[in-house]
């Protein structure tokens, strides 16, 4: 005998035999419901409710007597209300007459998250790592299999799993341990479908994994929970190799120049890994065997350095990198201090220098599922690196931007963290500053004393903007000395120009803080390598003007698009088209942590992305010295023409 079942809010309908659960029924019908105990009736994490009464549009009298009795396995879970509501366990309530059930968000399996960022980003919750819980038959003397191959049968008949399932060595040890201690109940955790990397006693539902992105200034960590999509815990530290050298040609240099370089440097960044997750777990109540996977991003050199592979050849033409394919490594062979079963998974490398974390930014962006729009992406970082197309093309190219837009080598430069200005104002006619200092909502001069430590980069594309707008800085990029004002002066150290940007008194390192002309030159020099860059890359594709443009980076999130604009760090776009995203090359390490399908992805675009090498272009010099004037000596904006017809020129009524 058949009775009709139809699950919403999915609509999926069919008809299945009397005495089939609600959960076997969902699987019959390509419905997910949460089983974590895979049936057992001891998680609790399949509830359902029974809709009642004649739903006409289907035909059916759903009734809550078409479902055997409740049990007593039930009650553990279900409240009296609950049950007054209609509530199930799916895995124990048979189906005896037409139902109608609804499944809540909460027992949704496959569940759509969003990912705590800068940005909104849908994506699947399917990471790498799954949870499984068996109930296996005890030890006899008639029965003399082996725990693990107990084990993996159990796998394979309770979940269809492999029955040669590997696992890792160091747990095997443990494993007769575990099961006694589980008293045979146990709860697995696989990799990939192919490797048990935990054994835990009873039912256990945490699941948590690390995202990293070492960027070569900065480190940026975010601990996850894989059961739920959550980001727990956010967490960054200057890249401890900094001390090595401040870009990636001088890493590579002190790499070759020094026989335990390379040692020295990648012990420094494991040791930074170490720190972070240590700190988070801690915070978060966990401990670091808590962590099942970390995902790694990184440009290419880092990444060398990073796993410790030889990175001399991708520092010299033809900057061929030792290996492009992602890598799955055991976090213990690197020193990684997390879950000893752990795997690292570093994403892909697309060329010479355009790393892992290119592909995060991509996967994160995903600008090749675009049909028509031709989006240009720029990933600001101390190694910028910049994308352009669509799902027809990808070109992608990388640039020594240096690390002036992060607050490195800028006079008062610091990280975007409390205490930095993040946002100026400069008034045309008096030069009066008023400033934003992050940590604080009210801006100076409403806000009489702040807590101005130093200047981060969204605060330094501001700064340099408005003095352009004000005419403090002439599209050279010389500073106007001949302004009459205070802020204008000469510096008290080297005599070089110099703009006070917040005085002493309002601060709290009692200094003046000053954009300085050598700040200048370096954001000059940065923006240049952007702009030449993404310049190059609108020629190869055949375009002239992009649809959109896309500002990836850890400050990226507070970068004020018109004032980016208006250095030209970028080719003119409507400006409302233009978005500031924030760290998505963190993202994506994120999204390959939550959702294993983004590796395969990572995979094709990695592929997929053209590299243009611009540096060796004939005219590249000449260009770039073009691009350093503000917002370019030669090249047109339109659509922020209006601003710079306005802007204060000497001479200029
Ligand atoms: S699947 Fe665990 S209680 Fe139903």
């Amino acid at each position: 005998m058949e009775h009709q079942v139809i699950f919403q809010p999915s609509g999926r309908r069919g008809r299945v035999k009397a005495g089939t659960t609600i959960l076997e029924a969902s699987r019959e019908l390509g419905v997910e419901i949460e089983s974590v105990c895979g049936a057992a009736k001891v998680c609790g994490k399949c509830v359902v409710k029974i809709e009642t009464g004649y739903f006409e549009k289907f035909g059916i009298d759903s009734k809550t007597e078409h479902l055997s009795g409740l049990q007593e396995e039930e009650k553990e879970f279900l409240s009296p209300a609950d049950v007054a509501d209609n509530q199930r366990l799916a895995c124990v309530a048979e189906i005896n007459g037409d139902v109608l059930v609804f499944v809540p968000e909460e027992s949704r399996g496959a569940k759509q998250v969003v990912l705590e960022t800068g940005k909104e980003r849908v994506f699947d919750l399917n990471p790498a790592l799954q949870k499984y819980y068996v109930e296996l038959e005890a030890a006899t003397l008639e029965d003399h299999r082996g725990d693990l191959e107990r084990l993996r049968e159990a796998l394979h008949q309770k979940y269809d799993l492999s029955d040669a399932l590997a696992i890792d060595f160091y747990l095997l040890r443990d494993l007769p341990k575990i099961i006694r201690a589980g008293e045979w109940k146990v709860t697995v955790t696989i990799w990939d479908d192919r490797e048990i990397v935990q054994v835990e006693p009873g039912l256990s539902e945490n699941l948590y994994g690390l995202a990293v992105d070492v960027g070569t200034t900065t480190v940026a960590a975010y601990l996850c929970n894989l059961k739920t999509g959550a980001t727990v815990m956010v967490d960054s530290m200057m890249n401890p190799q900094v001390r090595f050298g401040e870009d990636v040609l001088s890493r590579i240099t002190y790499a070759m120049m020094n026989e335990d370089g390379l040692d020295k440097m990648h012990h420094a960044i494991i040791d930074g890994i170490n720190t972070l997750a240590q700190r988070m777990t801690e915070k978060a109540g966990l401990v670091t065997a808590d962590i099942l996977e970390v995902t790694l991003v990184f440009n290419t050199a880092m990444h060398h350095i990073a796993l410790n592979i030889e990175p001399k050849f991708v520092g010299r033409s033809p900057f061929a990198p030792g290996i492009k394919s992602s890598l799955d490594i055991k976090a213990r062979d690197l020193g990684i201090r997390v879950n000893k079963a752990a795997n690292v998974h570093a994403l892909p490398v697309e060329a010479g220098f355009v790393g892992p974390d290119n592909v995060g930014v991509l996967i994160a962006e995903e600008p090749y599922k675009q049909r028509e729009e031709i989006r240009l992406i720029i990933d600001i970082g101390t190694n910028g690196e910049i994308d352009l197309g669509n799902q027809d093309r990808m070109l992608c190219t990388s640039c020594a931007t240096g690390p002036a837009l992060e607050g490195a080598q800028i006079k008062f430069g610091m990280r975007a963290a409390p205490g930095a200005i993040e946002k100026v104002r400069v008034d045309h006619e008096t030069l009066k500053v008023s400033y934003k200092v992050i940590g604080s909502e009210q801006w100076f001069p409403e806000l009489k004393k702040t807590e101005a430590r130093g200047i981060c980069g969204s605060g330094i594309i501001d700064a340099i903007a408005e003095m352009f707008k004000a005419g403090i800085i002439e599209p050279s990029g010389r500073i106007n000395m001949k302004l009459d004002s205070p802020r204008v002066r000469k510096g008290e150290d080297n005599k070089r120009p110099e703009f006070v940007l917040a005085w002493a008194g309002e601060t709290s390192i009692g200094k003046d803080i000053t954009i300085t002309q050598g700040d200048v030159r370096a954001v000059q020099l940065a923006k240049a390598a952007l702009y030449v860059g993404a310049k190059y890359l609108m020629e190869k594709l055949g375009v002239d003007k992009v649809d959109s443009v896309t500002l990836a980076g850890a400050f990226g999130n507070y970068i004020d698009r018109e004032s980016a604009m208006v250095i030209g760090m970028f080719p003119d776009c409507d400006l409302t088209r233009v978005v500031a995203v924030g760290n998505a090359a963190g993202d994506g390490a994120k999204l390959a942590l939550l959702n294993k399908n983004k590796r395969v992805e990572a995979r094709q675009v990695a592929q997929m992305a053209e590299f243009v090498e611009t540096a060796i272009e004939p005219d590249f010099q000449s260009r770039f010295v073009a691009a350093m004037g503000f917002p370019h000596s030669k090249d047109r904006f339109p659509h922020i023409q209006h601003i710079l017809d306005g802007v204060k020129r000497p001479g200029k009524k």
